[in-house]
Order: structure tokens, then C-alpha cells, then sequence
């Protein structure tokens, strides 16, 4: 078992790591004081799989457990799922002293968030991912998220949770698709990292995908501990700092629109980010033995049913929304090295449509299909 702590002048709370740990949850609780009145939100299909082993959770536990189900997916990001919450919780006389405990993915965990962050002003809330990608990116650093209209996360808040427990034995059931998701996070963090982690990632990423322990528990703690160190500098996102950590997703978003969620979110991440390892190329940061070197590591995914056939042109409009930009120009992260990225500006005004040839997002002809996509536009930009 790994213990993280996450810690700020705002914050402090155990990032806990470990595999048949979830029994380990009402000790972990009472250690730190977390002595709430327990209500649940559970993804319908984890319940499905593991009711058993969470109703023996809280087996000691003398007062009753109120556990609510929830269908997993995107549009579970609503304000009426929000609603049915906050109508369970009033119904069920839930009080100041709710410890509400989200156990799913990224879509539980932001809907939790959301509603702890704001049912009585605010409640205890303590984070249990199921899927990969909230182990190392959704249950971190706090941002909470509903979609409305067709914006994504444009309501939320920033929140955190008094306590995150990560039991690798839940990504047993897990999809191979959101084993690749959770990969796609994590292939990014390798690049904002450093060579070294990159490297393991690389070398590693077939033990990954089998779900190794130890590689998962290895990789999920360095996932975590690179998080936490971004966001501590930059917890509200103001100072322009947790920036890096949209490398690759200003594609990422536009791809998952496009597609209207059919491509999850973690595999629309790895079409970002080596999109964005073209589109630093193409802006000369990096050069091509740089961009091959780069490109490694995302590559090896190349077989896991990634996004294809896109029009450029529906792309370049979409990304215009991307709510990072600002006055008028498109915000991107790019890279210039290991754990070197930067934030850049293209100037909305210059930009031209050309399309992508059909097809063209199958990796091995990617390259050209970006270097199309990118050739005609440009580009006034610089550090921030
Ligand atoms: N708040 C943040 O900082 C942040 C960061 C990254 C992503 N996100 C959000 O996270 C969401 C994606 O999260 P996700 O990829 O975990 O998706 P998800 O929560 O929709 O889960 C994906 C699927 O896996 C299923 N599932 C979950 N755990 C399972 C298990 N143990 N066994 C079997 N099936 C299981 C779910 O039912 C669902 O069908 C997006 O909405 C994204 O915006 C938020």
C-alpha cells in the first residue's frame, strides 16, 4: 500500500494506493475523523459487480448505509442528475455532517463532487475510483464538472476530497477500452514528466494493459505524485500552471464532440496528443528526430481502435469553442522536451479549413494528416 499526501495551505488528505484495500476504507475513515453520516453514489454498473464486497465495507457499521445508482456516461454529467441527488439526500434527512462517498469513474466522481461541493454549502467527500483514468487523473486535484447545452465541464467547481482510495482490484471488470482510456492519461504524463518515466511508461506499457499490480501500482502513484505537484502551484488554475496538464486535449475535446462521446475520453487524448506532437513539430519546437522520439510511446496504442475518419474543417470549428481560448485565438499546449511544455496562441483570424483525408486518423498516416491539417494556419504566438 502506497500513501500519497496531498498537501497545501488549502488542503491535506491521504492519496491511498493499493491493491484489496477497499476493506481497509472505515479504519482509513475514522483515522482521520471522517465520522459523517455515510451516503453512497455508486455507478450502476460497479454495483453490479461489487455490492457484495462494499456492503461487507461497512458491515460493522451500526447505522444504515444509504446507497444511491447511478448509470456511468457522460450525460450523467447533467444538473438533473445533480437534482436527483440533492432530492435524495433532502429526502433521506442528510445533514451538515454527510460523508458522501463517490465510488465509479470519472463521471461519478465529478457528479459527487459537484453535488458534496455544494449540498449544504458544502460536505465531506471522499473519492474511491473504479476506472484507471480516475486513479491518475479524475479523482485529483479537485475540479468538479456538469455539462449543459453541449459544453462540457462549463459548470463546476473546484472541491477536494478529504480522502482518495485506489483499490486496483476494481479494474478487473473494467473494459479493455477504459483500460486504454486510463493509458491515454497516462501516456501524457510520461511527456510532462521526465525521460525517466517516460521510459518505464514505454517499457512497461504491456504490463500495464494486463493490469500488472505492481506496474499499476508504480505507475498510478507517479501519475498521482506529478498531479498533486502540478495543481498545489496552481489550485484554481489561475496561475496559467496546471496548463500542462490540457497537453493534448484542446484536440482531445474537439475529438470527443465531434465523435458525440463515442470515442471515450481517454482515447480521444491519445489522438490529442499526437496531435499536438505534430503541431509542435510543424511550429519548429521540436524537430523530427525529437517528434519520432516523442511519438514512441503513443504509437505503441495504435492498435486499440483509435479515432478515424474526421473533417478537418468540423474540427477547426469545434476547437474554436474550446473554452481555453481566449479573445479570439486558440489555445494550445505544446512540447519541447521531456517535462518541457508550453502554452501557445494562434490567432483565430488566420485560420484556413483543409480537410483531412478520409480515414486519415489511423496512426501510420497520421503524420501527414496532421501536417495537412496544420500547414495553412498561423500563427502568431508565444510563451505565456
Ligand atoms: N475532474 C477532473 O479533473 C477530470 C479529469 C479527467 C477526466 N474527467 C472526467 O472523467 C470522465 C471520464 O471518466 P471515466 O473514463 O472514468 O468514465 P466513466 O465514469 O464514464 O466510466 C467508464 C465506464 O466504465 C464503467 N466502469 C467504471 N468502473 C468500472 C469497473 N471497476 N468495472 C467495470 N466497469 C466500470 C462505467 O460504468 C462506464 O461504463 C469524463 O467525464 C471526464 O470529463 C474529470
Amino acid at each position: 500500500m502506497k500513501i500519497i499526501n496531498a498537501k497545501n495551505k488549502g488542503f491535506n488528505y491521504p492519496v491511498i494506493i493499493g491493491q484489496n484495500i477497499i476493506n481497509s476504507l472505515p479504519a482509513e475513515l475514522s483515522k482521520r475523523k471522517l465520522s459523517g453520516r455515510v451516503f453512497v453514489i455508486i455507478d450502476s454498473n460497479v454495483y453490479k459487480y461489487y455490492h457484495e464486497v462494499i456492503k461487507n465495507v461497512f458491515d460493522n457499521r451500526t447505522e444504515k448505509i444509504h446507497y444511491l445508482q447511478l448509470p456511468a456516461n457522460e450525460k450523467l454529467k447533467s444538473l438533473n442528475s445533480a437534482d436527483k441527488v440533492y432530492k435524495t439526500l433532502i429526502g433521506e434527512n442528510f445533514g451538515r455532517d454527510t460523508l458522501l462517498l463517490a465510488i465509479g469513474g470519472g463521471t461519478i466522481g465529478d457528479v459527487g463532487g459537484f453535488v458534496a461541493s455544494t449540498y449544504m454549502r458544502g460536505v465531506e467527500l471522499v473519492h474511491v475510483p473504479t476506472t484507471l483514468l480516475a486513479a491518475v487523473d479524475s479523482s485529483i486535484g479537485g475540479k468538479t464538472g456538469i455539462n449543459l447545452l453541449n459544453a462540457k465541464n462549463i459548470i463546476g467547481t473546484f472541491y477536494q476530497p478529504s480522502l482518495v482510495l485506489v483499490d486496483i482490484n476494481f479494474f478487473k471488470s473494467l473494459h479493455e477500452d477504459e483500460i486504454t482510456s486510463g493509458a491515454g492519461e497516462i501516456v501524457k504524463y510520461g511527456f510532462i514528466s521526465d525521460e525517466d518515466f517516460y521510459n518505464y511508461i514505454y517499457k512497461n506499457l504491456g504490463l500495464l494493459l494486463e493490469l500488472n499490480s505492481s506496474v499499476l501500482n508504480n505507475i498510478i502513484s507517479e501519475s498521482v505524485k506529478l498531479k498533486l505537484a502540478v495543481i498545489s502551484n496552481d489550485v484554481f488554475d489561475t496561475k496559467g500552471l496546471r496548463k500542462i496538464l490540457n497537453f493534448g486535449h484542446t484536440f482531445a475535446h474537439a475529438f470527443e464532440s465531434y465523435f458525440s462521446f463515442r470515442f471515450n475520453h481517454g482515447k480521444a487524448v491519445i489522438a490529442g496528443l499526437i496531435a499536438a506532437l505534430f503541431l509542435s513539430h510543424r511550429k519548429r519546437i521540436i524537430n523530427r528526430e525529437k517528434l519520432n522520439d516523442l511519438l514512441r510511446l503513443p504509437l505503441l496504442l495504435k492498435n486499440k481502435n483509435l479515432i478515424s475518419d474526421f473533417n478537418s474543417s468540423e474540427m477547426v470549428e469545434l476547437m474554436r469553442t474550446d473554452k481555453k481560448n481566449k479573445k479570439g485565438m486558440l489555445n494550445f499546449v505544446l512540447i519541447k522536451d521531456f517535462g518541457e511544455l508550453r502554452k501557445f496562441w494562434f490567432k483565430r483570424a488566420n485560420c484556413r479549413i483543409v480537410r483531412a483525408k478520409p480515414g486519415s486518423f489511423v496512426c501510420h498516416i497520421w503524420r501527414d494528416a496532421m501536417l495537412k491539417l496544420f500547414r495553412p494556419y498561423c500563427i502568431n504566438f508565444g510563451t505565456v
